[in-house]
């Protein structure tokens, strides 16, 4: 029995955007046409699937796009693909336009949709893309470098200013469950203290870091918290509001926000981006289905996407330790 010849796919970006995923639509397009495949963007994720919102993509329509951040096809997060009546109308869309295969370009959320929609016998293959780094099956994720580039270069801003105060800044960065955008970014930027979702932290604890880094000496403070983590930075402020002895420095926060995914992507997320891209459609022409395409030990990987959603990534915490080490 010989494998189905793929002649039309399909390419989506889903969740959360990160910078890169233009450059990931950008190489599934042109290595499908290369392959002789055509290609067909959908618009808004799994709404524009649903809603068979098609658009035939050529070489011209990805043409510079590659340094954009955002997407040209737009994400959107789509509650009906949650349900199986939305499922089913998707996999009617799918048909009705004679899709072989489709290319799901997102997050976490957006290969457990991926998964269901093979589990309606439709070929799929993930592409590891969102700024959070949560994804089982790839050590790092399209967008996730220049987000950190965003954030160390805000600490770097935020320090200068801290200084000429003498002033404590709590900043916000993202990531919902996992703490690996502040871990990362906290250490680059050297900063007194993290807060993140897998390990729980209370004010007091931040409270007494910075006390700590104020009697060093030090002439700022920086504390990086995810936005998951059990204690937001604005809960904490308001927790020293009327007692910033306790912190030593006055006490600002700083919310980093969208920004964090906005902007052009860095030369990482770019070839990262393209590298997968080039691999997704490489895994469908050699007959690969239902995987994640990624990076596991330098190299790119295929991972079962029924493995990616069924087990959570761990964080090396060791590294906070580490992070309380060097920021003496
Ligand atoms: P991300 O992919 O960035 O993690 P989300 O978690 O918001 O973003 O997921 C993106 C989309 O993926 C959701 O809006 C939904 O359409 C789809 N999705 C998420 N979870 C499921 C699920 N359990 N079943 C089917 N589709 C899902
Ligand atoms: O999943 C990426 C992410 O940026 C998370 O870090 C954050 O919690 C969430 O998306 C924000 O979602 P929205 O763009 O819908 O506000």
């Amino acid at each position: 029995m010989g494998k189905k010849k793929i002649k039309r796919i399909a390419v989506l970006t889903s969740g959360g955007d990160a910078p890169g995923m233009n450059a990931a639509i950008r190489a599934v397009t042109r290595t499908a046409i290369h392959e002789k495949i055509s290609v067909f963007g959908v618009r808004q994720g799994y709404a524009g699937l649903i809603s068979g919102d098609f658009i035939p993509l050529g070489p011209r329509d990805v043409g510079g796009i590659i340094h954009q951040g955002g997407t040209l096809l737009r994400s959107a997060r789509c509650p009906e693909f949650k349900t199986e009546a939305g499922r089913n109308k998707a996999f009617e869309a799918l048909q009705a336009h004679q899709i072989d295969a489709a290319i799901i370009i997102g997050g976490n959320g957006s290969q457990i949709g991926a998964y269901a929609l093979s589990q309606l016998g439709f070929p799929v293959v993930g592409i590891a893309s969102t700024i959070d780094n949560d994804l089982v099956g790839s050590e790092i994720t399209i967008g996730v470098d220049t987000a950190m580039n965003i954030v160390l270069e805000a600490i770097d801003r935020l320090k200068t200013t801290a200084a000429s105060h003498k002033r404590a800044f709590l900043v916000e960065v993202m990531g919902r469950d996992c703490g690996y955008l502040a871990l990362v970014s906290g250490i680059s930027g050297g900063a007194e203290v993290i807060a993140i979702p897998e390990v729980p932290c209370h004010p007091e604890d931040i409270a007494a870091e910075l006390k700590a880094a104020y009697e060093r000496g030090k002439s700022h403070g920086i504390g990086v918290i995810a936005e998951g983590a059990k204690f937001k930075a604005v809960d904490i402020a308001a927790y020293f509001r009327e007692h910033h002895e306790r912190i030593g420095f006055e006490l600002r926060v700083t919310s980093l926000g969208h920004v964090q995914r906005g902007g052009a992507p860095g030369v990482f997320d770019r070839f990262l981006a393209t590298r997968f891209g080039v691999a997704a459609v490489e895994a469908l022409v050699h007959g690969e289905k239902n995987v994640l395409v990624g990076l596991l030990k330098g190299k790119i990987s295929k991972t079962p996407l029924s493995e990616v959603i069924t087990a959570k990534k761990p964080l090396d915490t060791d590294l906070l330790k580490m992070a309380h080490i060097l920021s003496r």
